[in-house]
């Protein structure tokens, strides 16, 4: 295995140091350190964080390799500066069973570029009506701890009682799609004055707010774990900061494209801005960049969702929601969070890493920088500015929301567990 001499990165964004990178780990910290047999890694200027961990994204293997697969989208996730992903549970068939998971779990491990944490869904096939195999999932060779019909809610607060009673005996986490079915009937985007205007059919804050209010409820009387997939309303955040107050086990995630993004880009009716929960107002948008400043929303996750070109490029009403997120989320965070002041680099290594590998459960992720600890690292430039060119991506897919967009922050380098899987803003494989 090669040894890696990391010099003059600023580790957190603190004073420039050299990482010894060693069978894996970090195996030490200084000034001027010198190895000979080792590799060399200029990092004059660059940040060292530790790999992003994301709760949420779409790899669509099995059923829609056209769209990605788990090696592709394990390209874009190392690329973005991500070292562990969770494999959403919405694929064909669905990652209900032991079986599923196992598979996914499989094909992350041959990728060999991130981990692939497979997501188990809640109820069978994402139906809501009878709770998946959660044990099964749990015992498997995958591991699951993170349960989430995402894509679709789970509707029924019997069953949403049900499943968190059954992972808090294995201290998994219920992940909710937040929308109250009933509420968004043929909805299109955020409900307002704009939906109106625009003819097109309103996704109403209140439908995500009613299942967050429900939700919150039910995991304070089971006890158990609830986490709340891509909050989108200033109201979410309210609720969210209510039910911490009150000691409920409620974590929260908030995706790129809700941080940056508002409903004006549906004027032009292009779809790539199509999304599940819909792109909000100015005053949402403000409400989620606080609430994920002061902590009342703990991590950012991409909900990365590769569509097919005949999927996304058609008429608004018949396009899949869903837009790309791996390879452009960090540099979102940076103009979003870092550039405006409420975040600092410790913040958002705790929104990006330490913080969602705690609500997964990912022990070796999320560690600081420290002697030891396994050297999941990435290493950005935070002075380089680029246009998002969507043809050069790494995902199969190209709906990307940020197509022609200069946006700050590039990614230099990725190493999972001391190996690089990027190299001068390169995939190594
Ligand atoms: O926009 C979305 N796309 N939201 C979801 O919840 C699911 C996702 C997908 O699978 O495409």
């Amino acid at each position: 295995m090669t040894t890696y001499l990391i010099k003059g990165a600023r580790p957190l964004g603190g004073d420039a140091a050299d990482i010894l990178v060693k069978d894996g780990r970090i195996a030490s910290i200084g000034d001027s350190l010198t190895v000979p047999s080792a590799e060399m890694v200029d990092a004059a200027g660059l940040i060292a964080l530790p790999g992003l961990v994301d709760l949420h994204t779409h790899l669509r293997e099995p059923g829609r390799e056209d769209a990605e697969t788990v090696e592709t989208g394990s390209r874009a996730a190392a690329l973005g500066g991500f070292t562990a992903v969770h494999a959403m549970a919405n694929t064909d068939p669905v990652a209900d069973t032991a079986g599923v998971v196992e598979q996914v779990w499989r094909l992350g491990e041959q990728a060999g570029l991130v981990d692939v944490v497979p997501v188990g869904a809640v109820t069978v096939g994402l139906k809501g009506e009878r709770l998946a195999e959660l044990g099964a999932m749990a015992d498997s060779a995958a591991r699951v701890r993170v349960f989430s019909d995402d894509g679709h809610c789970v509707a029924d607060p019997a069953l949403m009682r049900r499943a968190l009673e059954y992972v808090k005996a294995f201290d998994g986490v219920v992940a909710q799609h937040a929308e109250e079915p009933r509420l968004t009937v043929g909805a299109q985007m955020h409900e307002g004055d704009r939906s109106a205007r625009l003819g097109l059919t309103g996704w109403p804050a209140a439908a995500e707010e009613a299942i967050i209010a429900r939700d919150v409820l039910l995991a304070g009387h089971v006890g158990a774990r609830l986490h709340v997939c891509h909050v989108s309303t200033a109201g979410s955040v309210e609720l969210l900061r209510w039910a911490k107050s009150r000691g409920v086990q409620v974590t929260a995630e908030v995706t790129p494209h809700h941080l940056l993004l508002t409903d004006a880009c549906a004027e032009g009716y292009d779809p790539v801005f199509k999304v599940n929960p819909p792109l909000r107002t100015d005053e949402d948008v403000a409400a989620l960049r606080a609430g994920l400043a002061d902590g009342t929303i703990d991590a950012v996750a991409t909900d990365h969702a590769p569509h097919a070109v005949e999927d996304k490029e058609s008429e608004w009403a018949q396009a899949r929601p869903g837009m790309l997120g791996l390879e452009q989320a960090l540099s979102v965070v940076v103009e979003t969070m870092v550039e405006t002041g409420l975040l600092d680099w410790p913040g958002v290594a705790d929104r990006m890493s330490v913080r969602p590998a705690a609500i997964g459960r990912l022990s070796g992720h999320g560690r600081p920088i420290a002697p030891g600890e396994p050297a999941n690292l990435l290493l950005l430039d935070p002075s380089s500015r680029a246009v998002v060119d969507p043809a050069a991506l790494a995902s199969r897919s190209r709906n990307s929301p940020y197509a022609g967009r200069e946006l700050p922050g590039r990614v230099v380098a990725t190493f999972l567990r001391g190996v690089p899987t990027v190299l001068d803003g390169k995939a190594v494989r």
